[in-house]
């Protein structure tokens, strides 16, 4: 390959990984005097300007309902896993790297929920395996925890959002079926939300962390049933806000009482 040609790969592979995810025209476009302007009659299937609009794929179903699908009619982890990665509902699949679907023993008491993969997840297939990750291990050994024994870990986004940015309502909205069913199919006793995004997610709070961390709440799950989930502050948070690892430790003790109580 000519360095003309890998010159112009790493830069794609730059602002792939720095969040771009959409291709520009050559030519600049006059967009905000094409909204500004009256409409135009238009023929069906073009835009303003006389070009193709890109067609709006009205026979497929929502890839929500796609998603609800799939997540429904697995009936085991690993179909759950193929369903996934079968899923073409989202276009973080096309900047991702592969799957990330879990890590740890499945059928173990306690299920951490996560955000969604980073770089180090992306590029090894599993959860927390990067820095917040090795926190994350330390924080859930420190009450008896590990994912070689009794813990099973995954996140809201099984693909890694470009440059590593927060997660849409859409696209958590997108996965949560799969988390949920996930969820069933893991059957733990316990979960523990870690972050905001997955607290949301889970719980359909409008309250962020902050107010939600600390104590059980309810997750109703598809089949009916009613699940315990401990929201808690996310091992990245605690990187960058040491002070608050007392709480996570408050919440941690709370999740140990609780697998004690039997
Ligand atoms: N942060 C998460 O929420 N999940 C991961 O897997 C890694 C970092």
């Amino acid at each position: 390959m000519s360095t003309e040609a890998e010159a112009l790969r790493a830069a794609l592979a730059w602002q792939v990984a720095m969040g771009a995810d959409e291709a520009i025209l050559p030519a600049p476009q006059p967009r905000l005097a094409a909204a500004a302007s009256p409409a135009a009659p238009e023929a069906p299937g073009e835009g303003p300007s006389g070009r193709r609009a890109a067609a709006v794929p009205r026979s497929l179903p929502p890839a929500g309902e796609e998603a609800a699908a799939l997540a429904a009619g697995a009936a085991s982890l690993e179909a759950l896993r193929e369903a996934m990665a079968r899923f073409t509902g989202s276009p973080l699949r096309e900047t991702a790297t592969q799957l990330v679907f879990s890590d740890g023993v499945a059928g173990a008491p306690v299920m951490v929920i996560g955000e969604a993969p980073g770089a180090e997840e992306d590029r090894l297939g599993k959860p927390f395996v990067g820095p917040s990750g090795q926190l994350l291990d330390r924080m859930f050994a420190s009450i008896g925890l590990a994912r070689g024994e009794n813990l099973y870990i995954t996140n809201v986004l099984p693909f890694r959002p470009p440059g590593n940015r927060t997660p849409t309502d859409a696209e958590i909205a997108l996965f949560l079926p799969f988390v949920l069913r996930h969820v069933e199919l893991a059957a733990p006793r316990l979960l523990v939300l870690s972050g905001g995004v997955a607290a949301k997610a889970l719980l359909q709070a409008r309250d962020g962390i902050t107010r939600l961390r600390g104590r059980w709440h309810p997750v109703t799950l598809p089949s009916g049933q009613v699940m315990r989930a401990l929201p808690t502050w996310h091992p990245a948070y605690l990187l960058r806000n040491p002070k608050a690892k007392r709480e996570a430790w408050a919440d941690l003790l709370l999740l140990r009482r609780e697998l004690d109580r039997g």
